[in-house]
């Protein structure tokens, strides 16, 4: 209901890490941080270059092409060059699974 997907075993994702998963013909990146979990598009918002290849750090997502971040918690680009947020998406963890709300 309300479109909740399971994308992942919560136990996939190590802590501090970011995964890119395929869900519904979207291409998503899926953030651990301090046992939270987050969800953004995985490509980044200036060219072609897919976030889970970047380097996660407090929160923040640097893209491994030009060195861009965004927070994880909000998609908000943070620095140059982008020049636009990156869409973030609802998610929540039930019985050991990881679920992403797409609309
Ligand atoms: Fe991500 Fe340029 S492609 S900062």
């Amino acid at each position: 209901d309300n479109n909740w997907v399971d994308v992942l075993d919560s136990g996939a994702l190590p802590e501090d890490d970011v995964i890119g998963v395929e869900v519904q013909g979207r291409d998503i990146a899926i953030y651990e941080c301090e046992g939270e979990y987050f969800a953004t598009d995985n490509i980044c918002t200036h060219g072609h270059a897919r976030l889970c290849d970047g380097f996660l750090e407090d929160g923040e997502i640097e893209c491994p092409l030009h060195q861009g971040r965004f927070d994880i918690r909000t998609g908000k680009a943070l620095c140059e060059p982008l020049t636009e947020d990156i869409r973030s998406y609802p998610v929540k963890v039930e019985q050991g699974r990881v679920w992403l709300q797409l609309e």
